[in-house]
């Protein structure tokens, strides 16, 4: 009896080099990334063409990247296991995003919440790159035949739109695109910023207190969460709307302790805030710590990290160049 090797799903995700990542990407992907490669066919790319959207200082930009190679591979990005490479290293993200740009209304470019939000605080530079940032994104995803997109709450929208545009050429030209589902985690899906707990922690937030860096030394954290935002409640429960800073520490306690909302709450209902605070910067802190050691021993040796990059762009170009042929003559392009 003959066995037919069955096809791992494929996964892809990236982060963008805009600075360094905060707890929410850690906590809402990266971490998630490391897991799906037991076994999954895993994709992980530096998206350093969507962070042209906002204007980058050029050396800032390329350490940025690099920077961010090796946080991927500190986080534990296997790179024996899991593709990573730098989205410029591969020209099919941009070709395929002109073919789906064909495809995707003005409309439904203009609903996304995270363009509106962006052309909002970057108004001097409202780019056209900016508004179509969602067709290379759903590029990005479309052209290694993804099953699987890890991603935070935030892209949900991005994600659908992706799935819209695949819905859309399928119709059109038969089962061209496989349909991606997004994968996103019940908790910490969305960490919130410390010091405006509505808003979600963002690496471009301006207060240094607001957000828990990955790299963050230990008293830093321990102060950033101390200073933390809550209320004027004095009573730990769970609720969102009422208790959005409380919520936050509850729901980063769990994720970084790994244990359950219900736990938590039997852990520190009868505490104050105080002590969950400083749990909290426990729990992160000891959770930080083997990446930020792993990361500094890589940033050291930057010549093995561009060879890895380079070897996860070749093999990046090769699965994408079968996927480009297989749309382009759909379409009607001469390959
Ligand atoms: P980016 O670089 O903003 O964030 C990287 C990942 O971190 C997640 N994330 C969070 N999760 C929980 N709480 C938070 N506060 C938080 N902040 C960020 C994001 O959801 C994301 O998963 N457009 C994407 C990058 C991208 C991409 C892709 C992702 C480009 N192409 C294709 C997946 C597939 C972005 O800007 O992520």
């Amino acid at each position: 009896m003959s066995t037919v090797p069955s096809r791992r799903p494929i996964v892809f995700s990236g982060a963008q080099p805009t600075g360094q990542l905060t707890l929410g990407n850690y906590l809402g992907a990266l971490r998630h990334w490391v897991t799906l490669q037991q076994d999954h066919d895993c994709l992980f790319c530096i998206v350093d063409l969507h962070a042209l959207t906002v204007r980058q200082d050029p050396n800032e930009l390329r350490q940025n990247i690099y920077d961010l190679a090796a946080l991927y591979f500190a986080c534990g990005i296997d790179p024996a296991r899991s593709t990573v490479f730098i989205q410029s290293h591969v020209p099919a993200h941009a070709e395929l995003a002109w073919l789906l740009s064909t495809f995707t209304q003005i409309g439904e470019l203009e609903r996304m919440t995270q363009f509106k939000d962006k052309a909002q605080r970057h108004h001097h530079n409202i780019n056209a790159g900016l508004f179509t940032y969602p067709v290379l994104m759903a590029a990005d995803i479309l052209l290694y035949d993804t099953d699987r997109v890890p991603v935070g709450e935030d892209q949900k929208q991005h994600l659908e739109l992706t799935r819209d545009i695949a819905i859309r050429c399928n119709s059109t030209y038969g089962p061209l695109f496989r349909l991606p589902d997004p994968l996103i985690a019940v908790e910490a899906a969305r960490v919130r910023d410390l010091q405006e707990p509505t808003k979600k922690m963002s690496k471009t937030a301006a207060s240094d207190l607001a957000k828990v860096m990955i790299l963050d030394e230990p008293d830093a954290i321990l102060k950033k969460f101390r200073k933390s935002v809550t209320d004027s409640l004095a009573t730990i429960r769970y609720h969102e709307t009422e208790q959005p800073g409380v919520a936050n520490l509850l729901d980063i306690w769990c994720a970084a302790t790994g244990n359950s909302r219900a736990t938590a709450l039997d852990h520190f209902s009868h505490h104050q805030y105080g002590r969950l605070k400083n749990e909290t910067a426990d729990a992160v802190i000891t959770l930080l710590a083997p990446v930020r050691e792993r990361y500094h021993q890589l940033s050291r040796d930057p010549a093995a990290l561009q060879a890895l990059l380079a070897d996860g762009a070749t093999r990046a170009k090769e699965r994408a160049a079968g996927i480009m042929n297989r749309v382009k003559s759909a379409i009607g392009l001469p390959v």
